[in-house]
């Protein structure tokens, strides 16, 4: 892979959640004029990444892919030309097997004329799926492409996305800068969506099945947990929760909803700098889960500078209050060797949902939270 291309986690938008194969040039077009003008740029949000639906059913007689001539008038170039003038970057979709999940041309077999196809459009980021892919090995597959990017030479960020069943976590690292962890998100806190042969899950749902593999992911070989659903449809509890445990997981943070309809809630969502931070911190460390009392859940990730945020999730469907006494939690991440231990040493706290500070470690942390809601405090010195 190109190494050093994702050392935090990326940020940007995908078409798939709200548009399905329904894109074409405006879209993009539109979508990056918001992504600057509306402030997300300046937030750090950079690629916007064409999913699914993008090609013509058939390659050419040369056996190129071909971008839809009817959705994209202008030449998939001029639009990546066009993404590239407004300072963003651009990405496209393709997949490992013989078609894509919807039934366009898949990379099988043409890994290396593709990749130079995707140099020549001088794109920055490439998802690659994983359906029709019966007796392929998975690892195989992806070093595949992983290699023919590398020799069209065009750095490109390289996303695996497999679902987590060949575990690319044990052996992603070298191959990708970012992969897949589990099946589709829904846009609903825990909810599972069945589809008959396949589900799409709640986001809570997909922190729970994954969090344990945290000691794999890390700068430019993160976990991925899907892009995100803050403002399809949720609660505004429901997408802060959301918001705050991507960035808690150390997550790429990318946006799939229509930019054309953000309300002001949603965007101010998205934006959040101090929960970005959090995000792109450094470390690169995806929290864990310290505490759960009925529901009443505790996440922790330690940050740069001995610094850590904490996250109380009310999970469940009535009110809770938090009271959290730091003098009795010293709080310990196994994988990484990181300590918090407020009763030796007395720590600020800023909420970073208020932008406010609230205090410092001396003193319990009491305060009601709604249900689905959430609570994120920056722990600093
Ligand atoms: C799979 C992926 C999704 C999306 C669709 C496109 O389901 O997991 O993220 O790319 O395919 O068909």
């Amino acid at each position: 892979k190109f190494e050093g291309l994702a050392n935090t986690p990326p940020m940007g938008w995908n078409s798939w959640n709200t548009f399905e194969t329904h894109i074409d040039e405006k879209l993009v077009k539109e979508t990056a004029d918001i992504m600057v003008a509306s402030g997300m740029k300046d937030a750090g949000y950079s690629y916007i990444v064409l999913d699914d639906g993008w090609m013509t059913r058939e390659r050419d007689k040369n056996g190129d892919l071909v971008p839809d001539p009817v959705k994209f008038p202008s030449g998939m170039k001029a639009l990546v030309d066009y993404v590239h003038s407004k300072g963003l970057k651009f990405g496209l979709y393709n997949c490992a097997g013989t078609k894509t999940c919807a039934g366009y041309p898949g990379s099988r077999g043409y890994e290396y004329q593709d990749a130079r196809f995707y140099a020549s459009l001088n794109i920055d980021f490439l998802k690659y799926d994983w359906c029709n892919t019966e007796g392929i090995n998975a690892k195989e597959a992806y070093t595949t492409m992983s290699n023919a990017l590398k020799t069209a030479g065009k750095p490109i960020v390289f996303s695996l996305c497999e679902w987590g069943d060949n575990q690319p976590w044990n052996w992603g690292k070298p191959i990708g800068n970012l992969w897949r962890i589990s099946g589709d998100i829904s846009p609903c806190f825990d909810c599972e969506d069945n589809h008959g042969t396949w589900s799409s899950w709640g986001f809570m749902k997909i922190i729970d099945m994954r969090k344990d593999i945290r000691k794999f992911s890390g700068p430019d070989h993160w976990n991925d947990f899907d892009m995100m659903e803050v403002g399809n449809g949720m609660t505004l509890a429901e997408d802060k929760s959301h918001f705050a445990m991507w960035a808690m997981m150390a997550s790429p943070l990318i946006a799939g909803n229509d930019f054309r309809k953000m309300s002001k809630e949603t965007l101010s969502i998205l934006t959040n700098k101090e929960l970005i931070a959090v995000n792109q911190d450094k470390l690169g460390i995806q929290g864990f889960k310290y505490a759960d009392e009925n529901g009443l859940e505790t996440w922790v990730k330690p940050l740069s500078d001995g610094n850590w945020t904490i996250t109380f999730l009310n999970r469940s469907n009535v009110a809770k209050k938090v009271n959290f006494d730091w003098n009795k939690n010293t709080i310990k991440d196994a994988d990484f060797g990181h300590e918090l231990n407020p009763s030796k040493e007395v720590y600020k706290l800023k909420d970073l949902w208020k932008n406010k500070e609230v205090g410092t470690t001396k003193k319990a942390f009491i305060s009601d939270i709604a249900p689905h809601d959430v609570i994120t405090l920056k722990i600093y010195k």
